[in-house]
């Protein structure tokens, strides 16, 4: 029997008999899909502070998600490729989510952009990187927040990312010492 789940993160919904292990969209932790009818509106009047961090959000989620596209294009193989499109998609329901805070429309983000390398191994340590680089913003903007949906939002992306970060170790890990 399907049920309705709704991200508490991203506000997208997901259709399925259980909640997944994380949000297919955001990659939000299960235990913030919640059943569709508790799911409310991020509506928060947000303070300066709250505001200003929301923008150099939306800056780095676009940025991260134009450099994820860009290293999908160079993949040269179906695995890479699929990595890299789904961890576009991923921060870039992570810009639109932020745009909901914001009450602005989502920016758009360039799928064509030549802002990666050609080589993997330089792609998955600039990833790295990126991915430290927002961690470390979004641990002190959810100390930083006033209201706590501001709060849980940044400490869940600070999650999401983490689990990010981790990937892109095995990977870089692998690529030094490949198994099987
Ligand atoms: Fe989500
Ligand atoms: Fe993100």
């Amino acid at each position: 029997m399907l049920k309705v789940f709704r991200c508490w993160i991203c506000g997208e919904t997901y259709l399925g008999e259980e909640a997944p292990s994380d949000c297919p969209y955001c990659g939000a932790d299960r235990t913030l899909l919640k059943p569709a009818e508790e799911y409310e509106y991020p509506d928060v009047d947000l303070s300066d502070k709250e505001k200003e961090n929301f923008k150099k959000a939306l800056e780095l989620e676009v940025d991260n998600a134009t450099f994820y596209y860009c290293a999908n294009n160079k993949a040269e193989n179906p695995k890479d490729e699929g990595m890299f499109k789904r961890l576009a998609k991923v921060e870039a329901e992570h810009a639109e989510a932020i745009c909901m805070f914001l009450d602005r429309e989502e920016p758009a983000i360039n799928k064509k952009s030549e802002v990666c390398s050609h080589h993997l191994p330089d792609n998955l340590e600039s990833a790295h990187q990126r991915e430290q680089r927002a961690i470390e913003h979004y641990r002190k903007f959810a100390k930083e927040a006033d209201h706590s949906r501001v709060k849980e939002f940044f400490e869940a992306i600070v999650e999401i990312e983490t689990d990010h970060l981790e990937l892109h170790e095995k990977e870089i890990d692998n690529l030094e010492s490949p198994e099987q």
